[in-house]
């Protein structure tokens, strides 16, 4: 069951990392959480910020299939909306699993996965939450708090349930109808099918949002835009 073993660190490099090293040890549900990580891991390589007062955490899953991937993100994303909505923070997805609020980065998803071949041996869905936490001036122009948001401090541990609940609900909701939770996922997008965009500098129209990618209409033709996640061998 998700959450039903924690696994508290003071202080730790990643949460992510330690799932995908420790996985052997560790269970499908189980749950990875620290008060700060001094290398966190953000998506495309980039350092994720994770000092004192945030919410860093990751999910540990064993799925039988390479497909389950997006499930899992998206379960979780569709969650810390609901979640944040639920305490009064209006927040949405920027595509594909960015949180957002008033236009501002809230929180981040990375999932990371261990693979024999086709097969995964564990994933990491590694989630990151601006709680309490201080944001550098450098960054106050695209990241945002729930302090901030919300101008008082929140328990941390209680935005933890109320994920780790919302999760196990979502799961039972949704495990054997897919197609919902990306209908619900979608709506939550602040992008559209049949929206104009810019993609390279051109303009462009969101022609398809498929459960893994993008489709594009440009100019030129048609673009896909994978939603990649970090997969090691
Ligand atoms: C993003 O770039 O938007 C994703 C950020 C994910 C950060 C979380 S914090 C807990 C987990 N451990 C990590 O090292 N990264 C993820």
């Amino acid at each position: 069951m998700i959450g039903e073993k924690l696994y508290r660190f003071e202080i730790i490099d990643s949460t992510n990392r330690y799932v995908l090293e420790n996985h052997n040890l560790l269970h499908s549900g189980d749950v990875v959480i620290a008060l700060e990580q001094t290398n966190g891991r953000g998506r495309g390589g980039k350092k994720w910020h994770s000092p004192r007062g945030g919410l860093w955490f990751s999910v540990v899953f064993k799925p039988k299939s390479i497909k389950d991937l997006n499930f899992y993100t998206k379960l979780s994303s569709v969650s810390v909306v609901q979640v944040l909505r639920s305490i009064k923070v209006p927040a949405y997805l920027r595509w594909p699993n960015d949180v957002y609020s008033h236009g501002k980065k809230l929180a981040g998803i990375l999932t990371e996965g261990i693979f024999d071949g086709e097969t995964p041996l564990v994933i990491a869905v590694g989630i990151g939450m601006n709680v309490n936490n201080h944001i550098p001036d450098e960054i106050k122009h695209l990241a945002t708090s729930i302090r901030e948001l919300r101008s008082r401090e929140f328990p941390v541990d209680e935005i933890l349930s109320l994920i780790l609940k919302k999760m196990r609900s979502n799961w039972k909701k949704y495990k054997l109808s897919k197609g919902a939770l990306t209908r619900l996922w979608k709506r939550m997008l602040d992008i559209k099918e049949g929206q104009k965009i810019e993609f390279q500098g051109d303009d462009a129209t969101v022609y398809k949002i498929l459960p893994d990618r993008l489709l594009i209409k440009t100019k030129k033709g048609f673009e896909e835009i994978a939603s990649t996640h970090q997969l090691y061998g």
